[in-house]
């Protein structure tokens, strides 16, 4: 839901600024800035530019920016990381933050500079910035290994920290086998097949992917319980043999028409009773503010008409496709993922 109360001109100041408040969270993280408070809370500011080898003018900027935005405090001449991040470091999750940052810094914020070209255009313009000539940015990928290798290890990040969704709202009993369409590097596989003994897993992907999603699969010793398969999901009928096909992270990426198309497919290769789920950041008319804020970088930069969709525009296709049963299922956690599932 958007917030309903009056903009203030502090609400205008952080809209304003948004990119410099992200250089500095950016700044702080690769400088080592909160790592450095919450291994030592209460460094002096000359004791935190040496240690991070900054001189005095760039550490009172970054000091300055880090404590406006609340990322650090300031006390009796002592620096600290706010709760949150010192939680994160606790619990594990600011590895995921820290990729996920990366992702908006490396792959993100240049192509984002071609937002307003990309709404003009009615297509991802961003693109441009990447080599290549295909269509997608997926396809792209493997004309730069190393941006291939940045991009699988973030879309893992960003899976993490959402996919306890998936595995707690997904009820998969009477489930045998599951095909992970566009599975990326297997995570969600990876984490569902952990949840879930009895299940055996499929992962689908191009080729970059699968390469990766082999040794990920194999490193967390599910060799036996997942496979994994090249396969362009728009140039062939899908597999047949399974009772559960899985969109994770996928049916943001491509129009309406593609969607259906995938839907379609889907429906064709389940037997009577077979399931789809469809997991993904979802909006509403009017927010939440993560969805509408990253569809920035969805309309810039991943394919042609890439959008985080609302969850009655899925809820139409799967219905338009054959499915019925629908279930909507929030995930009600910080990123606005969740997922519906429908029935053949
Ligand atoms: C946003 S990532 C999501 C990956 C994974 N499902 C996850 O949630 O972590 C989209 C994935 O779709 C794959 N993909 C894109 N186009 C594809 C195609 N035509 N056929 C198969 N996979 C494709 C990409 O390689 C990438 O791994």
């Amino acid at each position: 839901m958007g917030d309903s109360r009056s903009l203030t001109r502090q609400d205008l100041t952080r809209t304003l600024f948004g990119a410099a408040a992200f250089q500095l969270l950016n700044a702080g993280c690769r400088l080592g800035l909160f790592r450095l408070l919450h291994d030592e809370p209460g460094l002096t500011s000359e004791a935190i530019g040496s240690a991070l080898r900054l001189r005095r003018r760039p550490t009172d900027v970054l000091l300055l920016g880090t404590t406006a935005l609340g990322l650090t405090s300031l006390a009796g001449g002592g620096y600290r990381n706010a709760e949150l991040l010192d939680e994160m470091f606790r619990d594990g999750s600011w590895e995921v933050l820290s990729d996920i940052v990366a992702f908006e810094a490396d792959i993100v914020y240049e192509p984002q500079a071609d937002f307003l070209a990309s709404l003009r255009e009615d297509t991802n313009v961003g693109l441009r910035r990447f080599a290549g000539d295909e269509d997608d940015l997926y396809r792209r990928l493997s004309n730069t290994p190393a941006l291939e290798q940045l991009f699988f290890r973030c879309m893992r990040s960003w899976s993490k920290l959402s996919n306890p969704i998936l595995v707690s709202k997904t009820d998969l009993t009477g489930v045998q086998r599951v095909l992970d369409v566009g599975g990326g590097d297997g995570i969600n596989s990876i984490a569902l097949a952990e949840a879930n003994p009895r299940v055996r897993f499929t992962v689908l992907d191009l080729p970059g992917a699968t390469a990766i999603a082999r040794e990920r699969i194999s490193a967390a010793g599910m060799d036996d319980r997942i496979t994994v398969a090249e396969f362009d999901m728009f140039a062939e009928p899908f597999p047949t043999g399974y009772d559960c096909v899985l969109f994770a992270n996928q049916l943001v990426i491509w129009s309406p028409e593609q969607n259906l198309a995938l839907l379609r497919k889907a429906h064709d290769a389940l037997a009577p009773g077979g399931r789809v789920l469809v997991f993904n950041a979802m909006s509403d008319e009017d927010g939440p503010l993560y969805a509408a804020l990253d569809n920035v970088y969805f309309t810039t930069l991943p394919a042609s008409a890439s959008t985080l969709y609302r969850w009655d525009q899925y809820e139409s296709w799967l219905t338009e496709a054959g499915f019925s049963g629908l279930e909507r299922l929030p995930g009600g956690s910080w990123t606005p993922h969740g997922v519906i599932s429908g029935t053949k």
